[in-house]
């Protein structure tokens, strides 16, 4: 039995109050429901859903892209976009702890031909000019056509400052790259960073917004870029099942998302901070908190009767080992906090 079923038959029997877990695990609200429900539909393959079109225009006009598309996943949106980039022998170039690389089962080769060069990332988890240029390859019939760099922002809850990933892309673009923004988190990324989104996307040929994150959507992610990019990037969609029909339920929690829930991220990063500053007083282990995310590492003899622990107080946190990972979010309010907070005083103390 691994440490997460553990978890799971412990939790069975206790109420959660706090899932820490992710920020996928909100549930729409009523009115987000409501939006929902309340959408006007049509056959998005044929490009006629009037809620899906303002939802990709409404998100391309806020990062200054020229077109958006909705897919039913970030990881579709990162695979779309790197199949419009690349070809089969070419190469992504890309952080060697980023989602792309690690977690989406590496679609890109996989499905695409495309190969993966992982390069390591800085302390704070960017990608440097300093590492990208020496990983772009010469024209050379031993190696693959370098043609793309993936970067990530928020990555691993940290927002990267916009002077380091600009640095980072234009290494990569003065050497004729593309570049793609894994922007999952991207809002969380403004927030922190205090820019406005577009100047953040600008750095990006392409960015991946998800929706289905911070921002509280039971699902759906949007790419944005230039239009002929996006052209291939929906056939690409297309190819891998993700042209959807009547989407526009799903578009219309996007948007209301776009209109309640971005200003309200502020509020989720405090409560991390807030968070963080409780768990440094504790006895555990080292703690680092960015954005909406707080890690911390308790010793790996704790972390069963930790988590067996927090369940009974209907706190449900990350089962990574040796760093556990906590994620702020709309479900998480001041009293379920509070919670969590005596849970882990009286496990600590
Ligand atoms: C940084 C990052 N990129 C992409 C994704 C993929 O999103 P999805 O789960 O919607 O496929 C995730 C999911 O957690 C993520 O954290």
């Amino acid at each position: 039995m691994n440490l997460y079923s553990q978890v799971e038959t412990d939790l069975e029997t206790s109420k959660t109050v706090c899932d820490l877990r992710s920020d996928t695990v909100t549930r729409p609200c009523d009115d987000m429901r409501r939006a929902m429900s309340e959408a006007v539909v049509g056959d998005d393959v044929y490009g006629e859903d009037p809620t899906v079109n303002h939802l990709e225009a409404s998100l391309a006009e806020m990062l200054d892209k020229e077109a958006g598309m909705f897919v039913p996943s970030g990881t579709q949106s990162n695979l779309c976009s790197v199949m419009a980039h690349c070809g089969r022998g070419e190469e992504v170039i890309v952080g060697d702890q980023y989602h792309i690389f690690i977690d989406e089962a590496a679609g890109a080769s996989v499905l695409a031909g495309v190969a993966m060069f992982p390069i390591n990332l800085e302390e704070d988890h960017s990608v440097s000019a300093a590492s990208v240029r020496p990983a772009i390859k010469d024209d050379d019939p031993h190696c693959p056509i370098s043609k793309l760099l993936c970067l990530e922002n928020t990555v691993h809850g940290k927002a990267i400052s916009l002077e380091t990933i600009k640095n980072a892309a234009s290494a990569g673009s003065d050497a004729g790259l593309s570049v793609h923004l894994d922007g999952a988190r991207f809002f969380n990324a403004v927030t922190a960073l205090g820019c406005a989104p577009h100047e953040l996307a600008n750095i990006a040929d392409t960015v991946s917004v998800c929706l289905s994150k911070g921002l509280g959507t039971p699902m759906g992610s949007v790419l944005t870029g230039p239009k002929d990019l996006i052209a291939k990037a929906r056939r690409n969609r297309k190819i891998l099942g993700g042209g959807m029909r009547q989407a526009g339920f799903a578009a219309a929690a996007g948007l209301f998302a776009l209109d309640n829930n971005i200003k309200r991220l502020q509020e989720d990063h405090d409560r991390a901070a807030h968070l963080a500053s409780e768990l440094k007083v504790l006895n555990c282990g080292k703690v680092q908190q960015d954005t909406n995310m707080v890690f911390f590492t308790p010793e790996i003899e704790d972390h069963v009767a930790l988590h067996t622990h927090m369940a009974g107080y209907g706190v449900k946190i990350g089962g990574q080992q040796p760093k556990i990972r906590m994620v702020l979010h709309k479900d998480v309010d001041d009293a379920a906090l509070t919670a969590c907070i005596s849970g882990f005083k009286s496990f600590f103390s």
